[in-house]
């Protein structure tokens, strides 16, 4: 069950290597079950590093049935859970971003860090203002040979 957030805490998965992508879904349903309302996750890694997958995991572990594909063009994806606290996902992938006025546009701002809704966030080194003075967890994500590694930074 998710809970409210006892703060600060820490994740218990720092560091994993991950040898399939259904080890990268399986993953994300893990943490999601560590996740409270409010967090932001900045995912971390090169082109194909396993992202999108990884929200797909998390995704299916607060109960999204949706298909998840990345918000390259949209910017910005709402998922409604089945889960009574963490009631939304926020997807925002800034690969194509050239302006971060443009989330303000689409009215991000309402949807970061909201406390019913957990945010992930692709590429988020393009972000500044947008999660300015915010508590992050960093999710790096790196190729090994052809698995990945991924660690957990909070
Ligand atoms: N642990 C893993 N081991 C091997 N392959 C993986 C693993 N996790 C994901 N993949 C594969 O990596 C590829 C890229 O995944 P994904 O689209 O999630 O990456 P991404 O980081 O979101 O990419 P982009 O930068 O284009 O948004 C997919 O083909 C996926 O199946
Ligand atoms: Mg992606």
């Amino acid at each position: 069950m998710l809970r409210q957030p006892p703060s600060p805490r820490s994740l218990s998965v720092m560091e994993k290597i991950l040898n399939s992508e259904q080890k990268t879904i399986e993953f994300g349903e893990e943490l999601s079950q560590q996740l409270h309302g409010g967090d932001i996750l900045f995912l971390s890694g090169d082109l194909g590093a396993g992202k999108t997958t990884l929200t797909k995991g998390i995704a299916k572990g607060l109960g999204i049935k949706d298909n998840i594909t990345s918000p390259t063009f949209t910017l910005m994806n709402i998922y409604k859970t089945n889960n009574n606290i963490i009631k939304k996902m926020v997807h925002i992938d800034t690969y194509r971003l050239e302006d971060e006025n443009k989330l303000y546009e689409i009215g991000a701002e309402d949807y970061v860090g909201a406390p019913d809704s957990v945010c992930l966030i692709e590429w988020p080194e393009k972000i500044e203002q947008l999660t300015k003075g915010k508590k992050i967890i960093t999710i790096k994500i790196e190729h090994v040979n052809n698995a990945r590694k991924i660690t957990v930074e909070n």
